[in-house]
């Protein structure tokens, strides 16, 4: 039976992330008064293994071998789209096409070409698309964003936005697809990590004009399926310097920081901006923490606030409760939700085509700088 607020969602790829929003689905009764409640009815993989995992999902009455199914369904509102980034163009592209709402995933192309071409497929269309990353929907990072947005910083000098993980600190762990330039990109690390780092700085309106880069593959070569080395030919680690634009006020240095290899971090996303007047830092690290600066009576302050779980989407969790990565996903939803029903307000949304693209600029021009060791504009 349907009701009000149900949205039919098809999942276009059962991996990792496709599992991950069966589970935000299943407990999306957290949420209070959300205005949509999304049911996952379909899922499109190649994979038996992937197809066999919705199995336990009672919702379900649809698995099928060809996402041009779910693209072509119109027993289907919304359909997820997490498969590997070399199949991105195709699919989101026919998606747009058909009209489809649908939430991409990062990095939308395997590269800035292929975002072009979604981007102006999407652009074509009326169909209601956005871009994953859901780290800015911690609680710390959402007041980190509002305090920023709201001025307090006064004349911004400087900005650090950062996801340090250690997946690929083990040599011995084998090959997959977002270790191979031909299916994650040229651009790997900043493919794989970049977007969430861009998000709040382009949410912002903090737009990089000149970009200079070191980027460093530090593992060559991993065991493939046979045991026998296999090359590694994509980027772990990404530091860009940017000059960054913004839409009032000066030039400042803006840093974003990639890493796959970042030993003493099993996940770590943190942002930090400081300015004249104030300042705000929030890592995942320490997510019950945020910490604020600011000059008062002449004394430079630094303090720390406790967001606890007061999250953008309430929910029924006590409000001092520890937040985690699975409700961050669920805020993000919520988020993505609530804007296609229109009832987004005033709150932070998922990231769009748009900023998506940006951010393929930014980081092809990395890709330029590091060829050349000179800074490249976007
Ligand atoms: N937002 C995040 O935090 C986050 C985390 C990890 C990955 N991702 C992104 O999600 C996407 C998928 O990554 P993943 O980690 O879930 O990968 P994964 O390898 O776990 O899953 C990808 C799935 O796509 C399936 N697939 C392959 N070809 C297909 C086709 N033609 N049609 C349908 N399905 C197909 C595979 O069989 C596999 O089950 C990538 O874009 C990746 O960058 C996002």
């Amino acid at each position: 039976m349907t009701t009000a607020g149900d949205v039919r969602v098809g999942i276009i790829g059962g991996g990792l992330m496709g599992r991950e929003l069966a589970a935000v689905c299943g407990r999306w009764d957290l949420l209070v008064d959300h205005p949509a409640r999304p049911r996952v009815v379909a899922v499109a993989d190649p994979s038996p293994a992937a197809r066999e995992w919705f199995d336990r999902v009672d919702t379900v009455t649809l698995a099928t071998d060809d996402w041009r199914h779910l693209v072509e369904d119109d027993g289907i509102d919304v359909l997820y789209i997490a498969v590997p980034h070399q199949l991105h163009e195709e699919i989101y592209v026919a998606a747009a096409a058909a009209g489809r709402d649908f939430l991409g995933e990062k990095p939308f192309g395997i590269d800035l070409g292929a975002a072009e071409r979604i981007v102006g497929a999407i652009d074509a269309s009326d169909a209601f698309v956005r871009v994953s990353s859901e780290f800015p929907f911690y609680p710390g990072a959402q007041r980190a964003w509002a305090y920023a947005a709201s001025g307090a910083l006064g004349d911004v000098l400087d900005v650090r936005s950062g996801f340090w993980h250690s997946s690929d600190i083990n040599r011995t762990k084998p090959i997959n697809w977002k270790r191979r330039a031909e299916t994650c990109g040229e651009l790997g690390v900043m493919g794989d990590l970049g977007l969430h780092v861009a998000h709040v700085p382009l949410r912002l309106g903090w737009v990089p004009r000149s970009v200079y880069a070191r980027l460093d593959d530090v593992v060559t070569e991993r065991p493939g399926p046979d045991g026998s080395p296999v090359v590694c030919d994509t980027w772990d680690n990404a530091l860009l310097t940017c000059t960054a634009h913004p839409e009032r006020g000066r030039d400042f240095t803006m840093l974003w920081e990639t890493r796959r290899i970042a030993p003493g971090h099993a996940n770590t996303w943190y942002f930090e901006a400081v300015g004249m007047d104030g300042g705000v830092r929030f890592s995942t690290r320490e997510p019950a923490t945020l910490r604020r600066f600011s000059v008062r009576e002449g004394e430079q302050v630094w303090e720390e606030v406790q967001p606890g779980n007061v999250s953008a989407w309430p929910v029924v969790s006590g409000a001092i409760f520890e937040f985690g990565f699975g409700d961050a996903l669920l805020q993000m939803w919520a988020a993505y939700f609530a804007e296609r029903a229109a009832a987004l307000g005033e709150r932070f949304g998922t990231a769009t085509p748009h900023e998506a693209l940006m951010a393929h600029r930014v980081f092809d021009a990395a890709l330029r700088s590091q060829r050349t060791d000179s800074p490249q504009s976007p």
